[in-house]
């Protein structure tokens, strides 16, 4: 696994010439065409684009929740595709964390054991000092025997992305994770997921639809139509509001060609 791997240019998760087609006949939609993506270890990385851009589509296969019409994907050196649904539960259980949009937290569990239920369905022991560690960075000391309904939304998603790195996964998928909150709240949580990745070593991967949580990643990558048209390293808000406004509406075949050249050799 990552071992194998020169440490600094590990991808923790890829896919590759990844397609997906929803629908046959007429109805078809190809949500995801022919991308060509790494998700590099220890970073975090946004993914944006238009509504029905396929983002949702990209994070979803990569991250073993649906399964792709033609291409691969890979967590580590472990192709999704290879496995059978036992084993790709099991993938999902202990080697990727997520965090929704809706929080998804269990109503009847308190914060502590919200935070600790992957293990717990794992079957594998908390290490103790690493769930002290997250409750500490998350804030919520203080509200650990509280049930989710007592909380406010940021704190909900705060708890919901501690549950994510509980078990030190290799990388943790996060679906416009802001998207319900506003933009204090929103911020805590994003500088939650930066912390994850720079202090504390994890890989994050995260849709958003706003320049300004963009801006916390390392890199934005662009989908338009089912396709990877751009690139971003070190991005700011307003970098990335410009690049949204470069293809919105005037991309050329060339430009998007390039692009889809340009990261398949990443
Ligand atoms: N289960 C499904 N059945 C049919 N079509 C689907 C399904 N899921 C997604 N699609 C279609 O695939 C395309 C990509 O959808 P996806 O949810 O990945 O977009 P998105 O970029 O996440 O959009 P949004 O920003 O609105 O969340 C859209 O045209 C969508 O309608
Ligand atoms: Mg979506």
């Amino acid at each position: 696994m990552s071992g194998a791997t020169v440490r600094g240019s590990a991808t923790a998760a890829r896919v590759v010439e990844a397609s997906k087609v929803y629908g046959s006949g007429d109805t078809a939609v190809r949500a995801l065409d022919e991308v060509t993506v790494g998700f590099p270890a220890g970073r975090f990385t946004a993914i944006m684009g238009p509504s029905g851009s396929g983002k949702s589509t990209l994070m979803h296969c990569a991250a073993g929740l649906d399964t792709l019409s033609s291409g691969a994907a890979y967590i580590g050196d472990t192709e999704l595709g290879a496995l059978g649904d036992r084993r790709l539960t099991l993938l999902r259980r202990e080697r990727v964390g997520f965090v929704f949009q809706s929080f998804n937290l269990v109503p009847t569990l308190t914060v502590a054991e919200n935070i600790t239920l992957p293990l717990d369905l794992a079957g594998r022991r908390p290490d103790a000092e690493w769930v002290n560690t997250l409750v500490a960075v998350v804030g919520l000391g203080d509200r650990l025997s509280h049930r989710p309904s007592e909380l406010s939304g940021g704190q909900q998603q705060r708890v919901a992305v501690a549950r994510a790195l509980a078990g030190r996964p290799e990388v943790v998928f996060a679906d416009e994770p802001t998207g319900n909150l506003d933009s204090r709240s929103g911020g805590e949580v994003l500088e939650l997921l930066g912390r994850a990745v720079r202090a504390m070593g994890r890989t994050v991967v995260m849709v958003t639809h706003d320049p300004v949580a963009a801006a916390h990643a390392d890199e934005v990558v662009f989908l338009a139509d089912g396709r990877l048209v751009d690139r971003l390293e070190d991005p700011t808000a307003a970098t990335v509001l410009d690049r949204l406004k470069g293809f919105d509406g005037r991309r050329t075949g060339t430009g998007q060609d390039t692009a889809v050249r340009g990261s398949a050799s990443s």
